[in-house]
């Protein structure tokens, strides 16, 4: 056994690669390996040998010493060969970008957040109640014909056609409390045509205030804000006489071109001016249906169209863009942002 050990640790002196570490301990324990071979006559010893030869066979741990010796030659030749390049340009990873639509939501709601409004939900099915009735539009109105609708059951539950229903239920959720101070971003469903400006489900961002003495130049203090706001400090804003059934007296939104300079272009279609929404002072009807008393109070709302709002923001001329979740347009939009 003795002999045969320094035998191996001379071939192990010679090797400097894994494969013959191999090859070695083929020759000294595989099937007729000279110290399996020797291991077979084990049991014939007597039993003081027994325990000398147990005991040199732990000296085999010189093959795993060996082993890892090798490695560690062939791992630090690598490190010596394979230097890395850290001038090479890294593969670039793509990159997502938030949705251009979500980010003007965003920008509003924060805004009024910090001027103290709430943001609410509500739900996308309506009642025809909520959505027309208690808005002031009672069944057989002329006005329902400009938000033909999407009709589910009947007639009694819709596809809401303007988020204006939500300001039925936050002030039935109130109680006659003052103030209401809410904001709610959400889609809206029309059978509008869909062409390049329109499509069949959009989104608005409806606004209502209710407390005592409130009047169109609180509405318009607000509206300037948020015009400013989104479109830069030097914006002109101006309400335009409207009608819609739920306010008295209406407004429509306009706000100063902020591309020409006023002076007239295909964005602001040559009038200097370009409406993003609808307001006005909430119909004394709509208050007491929905449970407040219009001698004592009164509020404001409003309605913005948001993909109106952004595809002025982003010189967008086609609404698809902004639903065919191409990577290319946020991130092109978002870029310019940064
Ligand atoms: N709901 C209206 C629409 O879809 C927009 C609107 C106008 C909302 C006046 C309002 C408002 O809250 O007061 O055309």
């Amino acid at each position: 056994m003795e002999n045969i050990l320094e035998e191996l640790k001379n071939d192990l002196n010679q090797i400097k690669k894994e494969h013959d570490l191999n090859e070695i301990k083929t020759k000294y324990l595989g099937k007729k390996g000279k110290i399996t071979e020797l291991s077979s006559k084990i049991k014939d010893l007597p039993v003081e040998e027994k325990k000398n030869f147990g005991a040199n066979l732990n000296k085999l741990s010189l093959l795993d010493t060996k082993r890892e010796e090798i490695e560690t030659d062939i791992l630090n030749k690598k490190l010596e060969e394979e230097s890395i390049d850290i001038s090479l340009p890294s593969t670039k990873i793509p990159m997502g970008a938030p949705n251009i639509v979500e980010k003007i939501v965003e920008e509003v709601e924060e805004l009024l957040m910090s001027m103290g409004y709430d943001v609410v939900d509500g739900p996308e099915i309506e009642k025809d109640e909520y959505n027309f009735e208690m808005l002031n539009l009672p069944k057989g109105h002329p006005a329902r014909d400009a938000q033909d609708t999407f009709y589910i059951e009947g007639e009694e539950l819709l596809l809401r056609s303007q988020t204006s229903p939500v300001q039925i239920r936050t002030m039935l959720e109130g109680k006659g409390e003052t103030p209401i101070r809410m904001i709610w971003p959400g889609k809206t469903y029309r059978r509008d045509d869909d062409d390049a400006t329109h499509s069949h489900q959009f989104m608005q961002i409806e606004g209502l205030l209710i407390d005592k003495n409130v009047s169109l130049s609180d509405l318009k203090g607000t509206f300037d804000v948020v015009a400013k706001h989104l479109f830069g400090s030097d914006r002109l804003t101006r309400f335009r006489p409207s009608f819609y059934p739920f306010t008295e007296p209406s407004v429509e939104l306009d706000i100063s071109c902020f591309n020409c300079g006023m002076k007239g272009c295909p964005i602001c279609k040559g009038t200097g001016w370009i409406t993003v929404g609808g307001a006005g002072i909430v119909h004394p009807n709509v208050l007491k249906s929905s449970g407040y008393d219009p001698d004592k109070v009164s509020g404001f709302a409003f309605g913005f169209g948001i993909e109106r709002l952004t595809m002025l923001k982003y010189g967008i001329t086609d609404i698809r863009v902004l639903y065919t979740n191409d990577l290319r347009s946020n991130t092109q939009f978002s870029r310019r942002d940064v």
